[in-house]
C-alpha cells in the first residue's frame, strides 16, 4: 500500500528529532519547471527542520543509452548539482553530492538485490515503457529500483519529496526494505513519500494528455519550460500552450491544459486558487498566459544568475561535492557496516 503524505506548501516540522529527508534527480537531459515544480521547490522548503541529502543520481543516468558520454555525463552531473543549489538548496543545511561519489550506495544494492524477486521489477512501469523503447535492455534498467532502494535507506530516509511519477519507486522501496527486515531483523524504518499536493504532475505545454518530460523537451520546442530558458523561449512555449476554445478560470472544471497552467501559476506565485480565480475572472487565457510568463521568468531569472555563477567557480563546486560526499559516506558506511553484520558477510 502507498503511503503518499501531501505535502502543504512546505514540510511539516518535527518535534521531536530531526528526520532525514532525501531525494535524486538524474543527471539526463534538461530539468524542466515540472522538475522544480513537483520536486526542487520542494526539497528547498524548510531545510532548516530536516537533516537533508540531495544526490544526482549519475549512476542511475547510466541506464540511459543516450547519456553513455562520459563527457558530456560529468558536465550534466555538476550542472545538476549546480541547479540544486541555485533553486534553493543550502549547502550549509543540506548535503549535496553525486550518487557514484559514495560507493556504499552499489554495495547495498546489491543486498537489497538479492533480496528483491523479479517479478516485482519486471512490474514497474517505468521497467516496461522505457525497455520496450529499447532494442537492447541492460540488467540495470531491470535492477535500477534496487538501487533507488538503497539510495533511501542507506540514509534510513523518514521522506522523500519527488514528483508522483516516483511514487511506485518508493512502494517497491518500502516492500524492498520489509522483505529485508523480514529476513534479517527489524532495521530499516519504511520511507514516506512526499508529493505536493498541487503540482505533484507538471503535463506537456503542448500536449496536457502527457507529463512534461526532460526527454521529449530535449527533442521538442514549446513542450517544456527549462529551468536555464530565456525570456523570450518562455514566452514562446508559455504563449503557445494549449487550452481550449472557452475562456472561463475555474480550478474544478478546467480543461487539462489550462488546468496545467493555473497549477504552475498556483505554485509560483503561493496564492490560494480562490484568490487566483477572483483575479482572473472575465479576464481570458490571454491573461492568465501573460501573467504566468512574468511569473516564470521572475522564478527563473535569479536561478539562472546563480547558476551560472556557481558554474564559473569549477572548483568551488567541486570542493563543495566532496565535502558532500565525505558526509554522505561516513553515514552510508555505518549502514553497510551493519548491514554486514545483520546478513553475515
Ligand atoms: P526526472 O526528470 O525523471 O529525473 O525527475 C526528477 C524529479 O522531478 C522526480 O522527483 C520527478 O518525480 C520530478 N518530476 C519529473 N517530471 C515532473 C513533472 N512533469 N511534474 C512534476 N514532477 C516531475
Ligand atoms: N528515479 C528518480 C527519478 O528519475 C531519481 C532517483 C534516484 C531518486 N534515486 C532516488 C529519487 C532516490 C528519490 C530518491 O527522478
Amino acid at each position: 500500500m502507498s503511503v503518499i503524505v501531501q505535502a502543504q506548501e512546505t514540510l511539516q516540522p518535527e518535534i521531536v528529532s530531526k528526520k532525514t529527508v532525501l531525494s535524486g534527480i538524474q543527471s539526463t537531459g534538461i530539468l524542466h519547471i515540472g522538475n522544480y515544480v513537483g520536486a526542487l521547490s520542494l526539497w528547498a522548503a524548510n531545510q532548516s527542520q530536516y537533516n537533508n541529502l540531495f544526490m544526482v543520481a549519475n549512476l542511475h543516468t547510466l541506464t540511459v543509452p543516450e547519456a553513455l558520454n562520459p563527457t558530456e555525463l560529468r558536465r550534466k552531473s555538476r550542472e545538476v548539482a549546480a541547479l540544486y543549489i541555485a533553486c534553493g538548496i543550502d549547502p550549509g543545511e543540506s548535503i549535496i553530492f553525486l550518487q557514484s561519489d559514495v560507493p556504499a550506495h552499489t554495495y547495498l544494492a546489491w543486498i537489497l538485490g538479492c533480496c528483491t524477486p523479479v517479478g516485482w521489477l519486471e512490474r514497474m512501469t517505468q521497467y516496461k515503457v522505457k525497455a520496450a523503447a529499447q532494442e537492447t535492455v541492460g540488467s540495470g534498467l531491470l535492477n535500477y529500483p534496487t538501487l533507488q532502494a538503497a539510495d533511501i535507506l542507506i540514509y534510513k530516509a523518514n521522506y522523500v519529496p519527488v514528483g508522483d511519477d516516483q511514487n511506485q519507486h518508493l512502494e517497491i522501496t518500502r516492500d524492498i526494505a520489509q522483505r529485508f527486515n523480514h529476513l534479517f531483523g527489524e532495521y530499516f524504518p519504511l520511507p514516506e513519500t512526499l508529493n505536493r499536493r498541487s503540482g505533484a504532475r507538471i503535463m506537456g505545454l503542448d500536449d496536457p494528455a502527457q507529463k512534461m518530460s526532460k526527454s521529449i523537451a530535449a527533442k521538442k520546442q514549446g513542450h517544456a519550460v527549462a529551468l536555464l530558458d530565456s525570456p523570450a523561449t518562455i514566452k514562446k512555449a508559455i504563449m503557445g500552450a494549449v487550452t481550449d476554445a472557452g475562456g472561463e478560470i475555474q480550478f474544478a472544471t478546467a480543461s487539462p491544459g489550462v488546468k496545467n497552467l493555473l497549477v504552475l501559476y498556483e505554485v509560483l506565485s503561493g496564492d490560494s486558487q480562490s484568490a487566483i480565480e477572483a483575479h482572473f475572472a472575465g479576464k481570458g487565457y490571454g491573461a492568465l498566459k501573460r501573467e504566468l510568463v512574468d511569473l516564470v521568468v521572475a522564478t527563473l531569472q535569479p536561478i539562472q544568475d546563480k547558476f551560472y555563477k556557481l558554474m564559473d567557480d569549477e572548483q568551488g563546486l567541486n570542493e563543495l561535492l566532496s565535502a558532500g560526499a565525505a558526509k554522505a559516506s561516513l553515514i552510508a558506511n555505518q549502514t553497510v557496516a551493519d548491514v554486514r553484520q545483520l546478513v553475515g558477510v
